[in-house]
């Protein structure tokens, strides 16, 4: 199932402390920032992840933890390009399927002794729908 969103809404509303659900990777949103409405959180399984497929741009993996906080890594293994989607969600990492190698889902650097890292997306909850700015694409490192 293809994700890309042709509507993507620019600015979401914030919601009340109350209302909100945990949020990380958020970084201050640049004026020009672009939103985009993935799915409903209950769509990500907890410890698992949802890809968005992306017509130019790396496919985005969006990763909930048992504590139902989220995160957004290009779905690439800093190692091999292995699917991080279908690795497994420990903590705040996850390990790739296919050699183990371990990375973190806030900053997307791969665990020592291994070395890399992925791009990170912002992410942020709105009425429990899901946005990820797809847009910021600085700071990728291999
Ligand atoms: S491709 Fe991910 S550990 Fe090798």
């Amino acid at each position: 199932m293809k994700l890309v969103n042709p509507h993507p809404d620019p600015a979401p509303r914030l919601l009340a402390s109350s209302q909100a659900l945990p949020t990380h990777g958020e970084r201050e949103t640049a004026p020009c920032a672009r939103w985009t409405r993935i799915c409903d959180i209950d769509e990500i399984p907890r410890l698992g992840a949802r890809v968005v497929r992306r017509a130019s741009g790396p496919n985005v993996a969006i990763f909930r933890t048992s504590e139902d906080k989220l995160f957004a890594l290009a779905d690439r293994c800093p190692h091999r390009g292995g699917p991080l989607s279908q690795g497994i969600v420990f903590g705040e990492r996850v390990a790739c399927p296919l050699h183990n190698t371990c990375v973190e889902l806030d900053s997307g650097c791969a665990v020592a002794p291994d070395k890399g890292r992925v791009q990170s997306y912002p992410v942020r909850i709105d009425g429990g729908a899901v946005y990820v700015e797809l847009e910021a694409h600085a700071d990728v490192h291999g």
